[in-house]
C-alpha cells in the first residue's frame, strides 16, 4: 500500500523507533551508492537549504535520482499553473515519490488522496516539518540513548513554528515533554502539552534539552520584538547556556538570525550540536526514503 509521510498521526514508537535505529546504522556502516533504482521529484515552492540538500544528499544514498523544482522561476508555475497540476504532471513521469515544501496555502493531505505517488511532507507551512523533528529526537536519542520523560524547551517563535507543531504530535508518541517560553505576541492558540515558563531562565532549568528558533522577522511588522528587546528577554546567550544542565543540548533547525535568538559564541559550547543535527538529517531522510520505496513502510 502507498503511504505517504505527512505527520505522526498513524505511528507508533515502535515504528519512529525502526527509522531512528536504521539512521544510525546507515550513520556508523557508511553505506555504498547503489545503482540507481529510479527518480524522486523534490518540490521546494518555498526557500530551503538545509531540508532540500540533506534530501538530494539522502536520495544520492539510497540509490535515487532526486530531480528538483527549486521555486516557480523557470517553471509554468510562472504562467499561472497551479501547484496541483504541477504536482499531476510530474507524477505522470513515474517518480518513486514525492518530497514536498510549501505553504500552508497547499493541502498536502489532500494531495496525498489524490496522489498514486507517496509524498515527503519537508516543511509544511504551519503545520509540520516531520522530518526536522525526527532529525531532532535522533540526535538527542544518539547522545542520551532514550528520550523517556525527557523535557525540551522551545524558545521563540512558536506561532509560526511547523516544527513546534511536529513535536506536538511526536512527543505522546516518544513520551517526552515540551515546554515552551515566548514572547505573547509569538504564542499560538494551540500550545495543549506543553509547558509555558515565563522567564527564560526557568525554562532553562526545567529543560533537558533547548531549540531555540528563527525569529521570522518576514512575518513580524513590529521591530521591538525583533532587536534588542527579544535578545536581552528570551535570547540564548553564554550566561544563559551555562544554567543548561551539563548533559543538555543546544538545538537550532536553523538558518539562525545572530544576536537576536543566539549568540555566536553559544555554538561553540560542547552541548551545542546544530552542526550534528544537519549531518544526522541526511541518515534520518535516508532511512525514510528506504522505508518508503521498500513498500515496507507501516
Ligand atoms: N531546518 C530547515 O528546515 O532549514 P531549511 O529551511 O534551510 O531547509
Amino acid at each position: 500500500m502507498i503511504q505517504s509521510f505527512l505527520g505522526f498521526q498513524n505511528l507508533n514508537q515502535d515504528q519512529i523507533y525502526t527509522i531512528i535505529h536504521q539512521s544510525l546504522k546507515l550513520k556508523k556502516n557508511k553505506l555504498k551508492i547503489p545503482s540507481t533504482i529510479g527518480t524522486a521529484a523534490l518540490l521546494f515552492f518555498e526557500p530551503s537549504t538545509r531540508t532540500r540538500f540533506s534530501f538530494q544528499t539522502a536520495c544520492v544514498r539510497a540509490g535515487v535520482s532526486p530531480l528538483i523544482l527549486d521555486g516557480a522561476s523557470g517553471t509554468s508555475l510562472e504562467k499561472g499553473e497551479s501547484i496541483e497540476d504541477t504536482i499531476f504532471n510530474i507524477e505522470a513521469m513515474r517518480p518513486l515519490f514525492f518530497v514536498i515544501r510549501c505553504s500552508d496555502d497547499v493541502n498536502l493531505a489532500t494531495l496525498s488522496e489524490k496522489t498514486k505517488v507517496p509524498i515527503i511532507n519537508a516543511g509544511w507551512g504551519k503545520v509540520g516539518h516531520p522530518t526536522q523533528a525526527l532529525l531532532d529526537v535522533a540526535t538527542l536519542f544518539e547522545r542520551w540513548g532514550t528520550l523517556e520523560n525527557k523535557k525540551i524547551l522551545f524558545i521563540g517563535d512558536i506561532r509560526h513554528s511547523r516544527i513546534f507543531s511536529s513535536h506536538r504530535e511526536l512527543s505522546p508518541i516518544m513520551n517526552y515533554e515540551l515546554g515552551f517560553c515566548a514572547p505573547p505576541e509569538f504564542i499560538p492558540s494551540q500550545t495543549q502539552g506543553a509547558k509555558a515558563f515565563d522567564q527564560v531562565e526557568q525554562g532553562i532549568e526545567w529543560a533537558d534539552a533547548v531549540i531555540t528558533l528563527r525569529v521570522q522577522k518576514e512575518r513580524h511588522a513590529s521591530a521591538a520584538t525583533l532587536g534588542d528587546v527579544y535578545r536581552k528577554n528570551y535570547g540564548l546567550n553564554p550566561e544563559r547556556a551555562r544554567q543548561l544542565k551539563a548533559d543538555g543540548f543546544i538545538l537550532h533547525p536553523g538558518p539562525i538570525n545572530y544576536g537576536i535568538e543566539i549568540e555566536k559564541e553559544v555554538l561553540n559550547d560542547p552541548r551545542s550540536v546544530i552542526l550534528p543535527m544537519v549531518e544526522n538529517g541526511v541518515f534520518v531522510r535516508e532511512a525514510l526514503i528506504q522505508k518508503i520505496i521498500s513498500g515496507e513502510w507501516l
